[in-house]
């Protein structure tokens, strides 16, 4: 099989139950992000931040992975050497579907860090700005999520990835978040095929060689099922 790499959003966790954040109804419509997921809106409002992430936690918690996730799973079970999943999720979904290595650029939910000293530990269910960090007892916990103004995880894993492979295919992002929305361009000139499946066209549409539009439980699978029959999996349907 060949080497792909793909880049989820949060389309492919919509029909899970966990909203997406610049869709009608979207989490940017309904809270700041300047409050809720940056560093001085932390620093202004811990209390909040918490708060947002908390309930963020609980309804992913309730949550169950969907068909889209459940494809991805089998997929990597199929060549766990040739596919490299990232993701800009904070959910589980993929893991709890059975997938292995998820590359969380944007940190997880699960995971709670020290904004004193950095250490990193797992997530209680419900977390607060008094809670004291295990390693230097300091009141400075805050989730393990990457904010806007913070650099993501993993960057030199993902270019190396992105460097050799086949096929680059993003599924359920918008293209507005940046270095995600660029790796279609770097693994284009790299010389891989690129492949774009979501619900409407995002705005770097136009940068795929192909495109397929529709709810990510069922054109995931289809386009999974292409790939373990064979065929090349980058062509317009
Ligand atoms: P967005 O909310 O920006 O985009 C969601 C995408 O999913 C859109 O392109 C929708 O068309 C598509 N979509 C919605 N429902 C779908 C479905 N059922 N099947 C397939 N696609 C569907 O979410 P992201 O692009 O993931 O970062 O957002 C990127 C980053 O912006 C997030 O990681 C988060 C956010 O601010 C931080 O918080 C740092």
């Amino acid at each position: 099989m060949q080497n792909i790499v793909i880049l989820t959003g949060a389309g492919l966790s919509a029909e899970s139950g966990l909203g997406t954040f610049r869709d009608k109804d979207g989490l940017w419509t309904k809270y700041d992000l300047n409050d809720v997921a940056t560093p001085e809106g932390f620093a202004r409002n811990p209390a909040l931040v918490h708060e947002f992430y908390n309930a963020r936690r609980a309804n992913c918690l309730s949550a169950s992975p969907n068909a889209a996730h459940d494809a991805l799973a089998r997929l990597q079970r199929a060549a766990p050497d040739r596919i490299c999943l990232v993701t800009q999720n904070v959910d589980d979904l993929l893991e709890r579907a059975g997938a292995r290595d998820v590359v969380h650029m944007h940190g997880q939910l699960t995971r709670a860090l020290c904004a004193g000293c950095g250490h990193g530990w797992d997530a209680p269910q419900v977390m607060a700005p008094t809670d004291p960090c295990p390693a230097c007892a300091r009141p400075a916990t805050r989730p393990d999520v990457v904010w806007f103004g913070e650099y993501p995880y993993h960057m030199d894993r993902i270019d190396r990835t992105l460097m050799r492979a086949d096929l680059f295919v993003a599924i359920g992002t918008s293209g507005n978040v940046y270095p995600a929305a660029g790796f279609v361009q770097q693994a284009a000139a790299a010389g891989a095929a690129t492949l774009e499946l979501n619900l409407d066209p995002s705005t770097t549409a136009g940068l795929f060689e192909g495109t397929r539009l529709g709810p990510a439980s069922r054109i995931v699978p289809a386009w999974v099922d292409e790939v373990l029959a064979g065929n090349d999996g980058c062509q317009d349907r």
